[in-house]
């Protein structure tokens, strides 16, 4: 599948996380819209993303704590890794991103949710393979009318939607030597959502490329990796590039560094 960036561009600067859900279905055609995506928008064959359209069991069940809590979905996607694979989170990252704009694309709510759900009970309702993990799930349905205060308050980080200035992000390039279609990009790279909003990416950049980074020691163990965040500001950077008129690929490369963009020739 092509990435439809017009649409996908736009996502990107609508999104919110939304945590609580409206008790109504999602409308048949946005569900068949995001079954489409979820089996055709498969970059990577190490990460897939299932959607599970009547959850039986609510998996955010039980889970303790404000952060996390989400409520009333009618609908999830899970995002599966291949734990076998080396560039399973950045795929994942990446992939998932693409069902999160595809679904805002649509007029549904999201959130990724990395720590605060039930992998066990993921698993066995999206039919995992043994090799194979739900790294993430978001939620996918309507806001509850007149949560917004309450989403606010729910979250420890109140003012989730805060960004950091491309300045803090940025090396290499000066802001008055880059092309605009980087410019573009990276603006589109730093409204990427992230766990708990940690904003870890990093970019460099040259006249042709531009090389994501986090901006720590990638620790294996950490419950979200940030990989997996890098991976969803991949997916922007192409987003902003395809939106400013330039196509690209990318080169997979070993941490801390996660990716780099190159302008095709
Ligand atoms: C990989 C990932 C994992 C996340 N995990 C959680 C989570 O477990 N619980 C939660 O409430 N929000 C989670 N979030 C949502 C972030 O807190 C949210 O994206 C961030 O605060 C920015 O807010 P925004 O999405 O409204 O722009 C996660 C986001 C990402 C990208």
């Amino acid at each position: 599948m092509q990435i439809p960036f017009n649409a996908w561009h736009d996502a990107i600067l609508k999104r919110r996380s939304i945590r609580q859900y409206a008790a109504k279905p999602v409308e048949a055609a946005a569900l068949e819209a995001m079954r489409r995506a979820c089996t055709e928008f498969r970059p990577f064959p190490s990460a897939r993303a299932v959607l599970v359209a009547d959850p039986t069991e609510d998996i955010f069940r039980g889970i303790p704590g404000g952060y996390g809590k989400v409520s009333g979905a009618p609908a999830l996607v899970a995002f599966v890794g291949n734990m076998e694979s080396p560039d399973v989170q950045e795929a994942l990252g990446y992939t998932g991103e693409g069902i999160i704009l595809e679904a805002t694309a649509l007029g549904l709510a999201t959130c990724w949710v990395g720590g605060f759900f039930s992998p066990k009970r993921a698993a066995a309702i999206a039919q995992v393979a043994p090799s194979e993990r739900v790294l993430a799930v978001t939620p996918v349905g309507y806001p509850k009318e007149g949560s917004s205060l309450q989403e606010r308050a729910m979250s420890r980080f109140g003012r989730n939607w805060q960004r950091r200035p491309v300045s803090e992000l940025v090396t290499g390039l000066k802001d008055n030597e880059r092309p605009d279609w980087m410019k573009t990009a990276l603006e589109a790279a730093r409204l990427a959502p992230s766990a708990m909003n940690r904003q870890p990416w990093r970019f460099h950049v040259d006249r042709n490329s531009i090389t994501v980074s986090a901006d720590s020691v990638l620790n294996p163990t950490m419950v979200v990796s940030k990989r997996l965040d890098c991976g969803i500001a991949m997916l922007h950077v192409e987003i902003g590039a395809l939106a400013g008129g330039v196509r690209g690929t990318w080169d997979l490369l070993k941490t801390p560094q996660v990716a780099r963009f190159k302008v095709a020739a």
